[in-house]
């Protein structure tokens, strides 16, 4: 099957790149030329587990191409994926301007019946304005021309994205034509062997699908984190609470683990769109509200800690920071604590030491260039460097190498032995027994 994948980021090279190792014929598009002319040197954009060899393999096989026109492809291809960003606006609500843009840009190229899929996640009724748009190009143009709008919405996760695309629990698929639903399921058939996953449905049900998937995983968190911080007053060790409630089936282990907050390209936006989509129809989603409040807070947890630890004015203090991305198995600091963490650290008059294993070059890229040419912030280049005379480590992201570190090493090089671990890496006995002060979300003093 010729298919194109217009929107060459973590979900649509992912995608493209999976369709391609399926025998289809894959052409992504991106208005980004950086971004097209590395791809087609063998350079991906992104950091993502297992991508790289297949984008190169299926480059080679030339299953997978990648261009910065759309014209190129419109020929050949009878389904169009749009997979661009659908960023917060101002108010929250998803900013479609990327999505009817690419709308209205295949309008205006159309020749013949196609099927254009929306793969970006995007607000209930998204569906009807790309319909819209394209529709209004065609008319501009004075052609009669057939096509449907499907909902594909994508569940994959950063750090793991191959093998949720490849072995997806669900494909959920919104469309109301059985044109695209015979199309839609012979594309779909390859991941699908071993037994079927496909859920069809009305296209505004695919699309709220995926906004309540990802808020629901968002509230089990800011759950736990409010269970958390109780925990922190009331003299209770949250791991045994999580691990008490954890092996109830209907809960789960799943998603129940207190930290530092969620950040990521999806909860954040994705629970203030649904926020703001229930304002549309005069709604107060009390619940999602909560869950957003909490999120906020729970960014500052470390600053809370610093505070009651040292006070309001850290000058003076240097500390070291481990873990940048959102979450590990992934360059991606697109609304990460680390970002909040930094800014209250430097506006308290602290400085820290940096490292990530994987998203410097993104964090050279997205903090503030002032925080790099004052020295407030330094990227190190190993975990133990960033432990040189700090007044104490500050974990943000679990990445593995984290997780049993060298603490005769860390001893050594820091000023003070001093642990806030954001993400309850640490089994605080031990810690403490090897003459740390350890302080971890919800744990015993
Ligand atoms: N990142 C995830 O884990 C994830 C998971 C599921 C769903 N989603 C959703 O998928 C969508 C894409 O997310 P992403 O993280 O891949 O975004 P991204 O920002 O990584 O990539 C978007 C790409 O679209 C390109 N683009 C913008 N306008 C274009 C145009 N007119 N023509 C061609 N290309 C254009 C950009 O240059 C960019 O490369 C979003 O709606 C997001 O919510 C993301």
């Amino acid at each position: 099957m010729h298919l194109t994948v217009v929107g060459t980021g973590y979900v649509g090279l992912v995608s493209g790149a999976c369709f391609a190792e399926m025998g289809n014929q894959v052409t992504c598009v991106d208005v980004d030329q950086n971004k097209i002319a590395g791809l087609n040197q063998g350079i991906l954009p992104i950091y993502e587990p297992g991508l790289e060899a297949i984008v190169q393999r299926n480059f080679k096989e030339e299953r997978l191409t990648f261009t910065t026109s759309l014209a190129d492809t419109m020929e050949s291809s009878k389904l169009f994926f749009i997979a661009v960003g659908t960023p917060p606006g101002e108010d929250g609500s998803a900013d479609l301007r990327y999505v009817l843009a690419v709308a209205r840009e295949i309008g205006n190229l159309l020749t013949d019946y196609a099927i254009i899929v929306d793969k970006s996640t995007v607000p209930v009724g998204t569906a009807d304005l790309v319909r819209d748009a394209i529709q209004e190009e065609l008319d501009k143009r004075q052609v009669k021309i057939n096509f449907d709008v499907v909902s594909n919405p994508e569940f994959l996760k950063e750090g793991a994205a191959i093998d949720d695309f490849m072995k997806p629990d669900r494909i959920v698929i919104g469309t109301e034509s059985p044109r695209a639903q015979d199309l839609m399921r012979q594309l779909y058939a390859p991941f699908n062997r071993n037994h079927e996953r496909t859920i069809f449905m009305r296209v505004r049900d695919a699309e709220m699908t995926k906004y309540a998937a990802n808020s629901m995983l968002a509230t089990k968190i800011s759950f736990i984190n409010e269970i958390s911080n109780l925990c922190e007053l009331m003299d209770v060790d949250v791991e045994n609470v999580r691990r008490g409630i954890g092996s109830d089936g209907r809960i789960g282990f799943s998603f129940i683990y207190p930290g530092c907050g969620y950040g990521g390209s999806c909860f954040p936006k994705d629970v203030q769109a649904l926020i703001r989509m229930a304002g549309d129809v005069d709604y107060v989603p009390e619940v999602l509200l909560s869950v957003e409040k909490r999120n906020q807070q729970q960014k500052r947890w470390f600053s809370r800690q610093l505070e009651k630890r040292f006070g309001t004015d850290l000058s003076g203090l240097t500390f070291g920071v481990w873990g940048l991305s959102f979450k590990p198995g992934t360059d991606d600091m697109r609304e990460a604590p680390a970002k909040v963490l930094l800014a209250d650290l430097l506006s308290a008059g602290a400085k820290a030491l940096v490292y990530d294993p994987i998203a410097m070059d993104t964090a050279q890229q997205e903090l503030p260039s002032e925080w790099f040419e004052s020295g407030d912030v330094k990227l190190v280049s190993n975990q133990y460097e960033a432990l040189q005379q700090v007044d104490g480590l500050l974990l943000v992201t679990e990445w593995k190498p984290f997780r049993n570190p060298d603490l005769a090493a860390m001893s050594r090089s820091m000023r003070e032995k001093i642990i806030f671990d954001g993400r309850n890496q640490y089994e605080p006995d031990y810690i403490r027994n090897e003459g740390f002060e350890y302080y971890g979300v919800g744990r015993l003093v």
